[in-house]
């Protein structure tokens, strides 16, 4: 038995959530090349870090591996949205395989900064996550010239050959306010810093964050669709917890809501990460109808209508060249 809610129980429903262009693009790329080239495909990597999109393609065809290697010679790979090493693309190659690169163009732009940055002999403070396949991608531009920073604890420790020319870039997929927070002290210690030519932290991340944190000022729990190894929907519980809320949880599927985090509360604020089908957020909306809170309010801070083009080399195909 639950504690009774305060006040009338509501969701507030962040706007924008979910697919940006660069997963919705991702995906439509491996349906693509399995109607095409039919099954299977393979794909090297999570093509976006959701476990239900992963289990779906799995059903259509999809293989998802970790690295080439385990592509037999001949096949189609296709790369994930979080982009890939110059070496990896290189050994796909020397495998024979056909490549479709599905690396989100906003992760490109990134990766050419790195290029060009290095190519200029700059020390490159690249902030993410260790670990994190984007990031592995990004360094692999240019490795002689990235160095990592894993966020504000990091940067004490960071040291560098000239501190006249260093510049920052960062993953896509970042807290804003935290990575705003480490540029302020790799500034303190390395005053000439240089920034990147434009934001590196996507339109997506960035307006899921805006949104998420109006709700969670009125919100006293807030739920974030979305899968344990994605980035942006791991930030979003952050950001919400920063911004006020007195509960944050992240969950895959509506069936991890617990009965004990309504405990007392009137407000749900409700929002899922940038590789999240709205079918899921659906499903926790049911879920949280059948708990009462039928009354869904949105709270929009953002348009978008981004889109982008699929992968050349579906492009390339679809028009009768091979
Ligand atoms: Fe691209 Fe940003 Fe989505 S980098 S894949 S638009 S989260």
């Amino acid at each position: 038995q639950n504690t009774p809610a305060p006040g009338p129980k509501r969701v507030l429903l962040a706007a924008p959530r979910g697919y940006c262009a660069g997963v919705d693009r991702a995906v439509v790329a491996v349906e693509k090349a399995l109607e095409r080239y039919g099954a299977p495909v393979y794909v090297r990597k999570q093509i976006v870090h959701n476990i239900h999109v992963v289990s779906m393609l799995e059903k259509s065809g999809a293989i998802f591996v970790d690295e080439v290697d385990e592509v037999p010679e001949g096949a189609h790979v296709v790369f994930s949205a979080h982009g890939v090493a110059p070496s990896v693309v290189q050994a796909a190659a020397d495998r024979g395989l056909l490549a479709i690169d599905a690396t989100c163009p906003l992760v490109t732009k990134v990766h050419r900064e790195a290029v060009r940055f290095a190519r200029d002999d700059y020390e490159i403070l690249l902030i993410g996550h260790a670990g994190h396949e984007e990031v592995e991608g990004t360094a692999g531009e240019a490795p002689d010239h990235v160095t990592l920073v894993n966020g504000p604890a990091d940067v004490e420790r960071i040291q560098v050959r000239d501190p006249e020319r260093v510049v920052w870039l960062s993953q896509t997929t970042l807290s804003v306010d935290e990575t705003m927070e480490t540029v302020r002290l790799l500034r303190e210690r390395f005053p000439h810093l240089a920034d990147p030519p434009s934001d590196d932290i996507c339109y997506a991340t960035q307006n899921r964050q805006v949104a998420i944190k109006k709700v969670a000022q009125q919100a006293d729990l807030v739920i974030v669709v979305g899968s344990a190894n994605s980035s942006n929907s791991v930030r979003l519980v952050e950001v919400a917890k920063e911004a006020g809320a007195k509960a944050a949880h992240r969950v895959d599927y509506a069936d991890e809501i617990r009965q004990e985090w309504l405990d007392g509360v009137s407000s749900v604020g409700v929002t899922s990460g940038a590789s999240v089908p709205e079918v899921l957020v659906q499903q926790v909306l049911d879920a949280l109808a059948g708990a009462g809170y039928d009354d869904v309010e949105i709270v929009q801070t953002a348009e978008e209508d981004l889109r982008f083009s699929l992968p050349k080399e579906l492009r390339r195909d679809e028009n009768g060249r091979q």
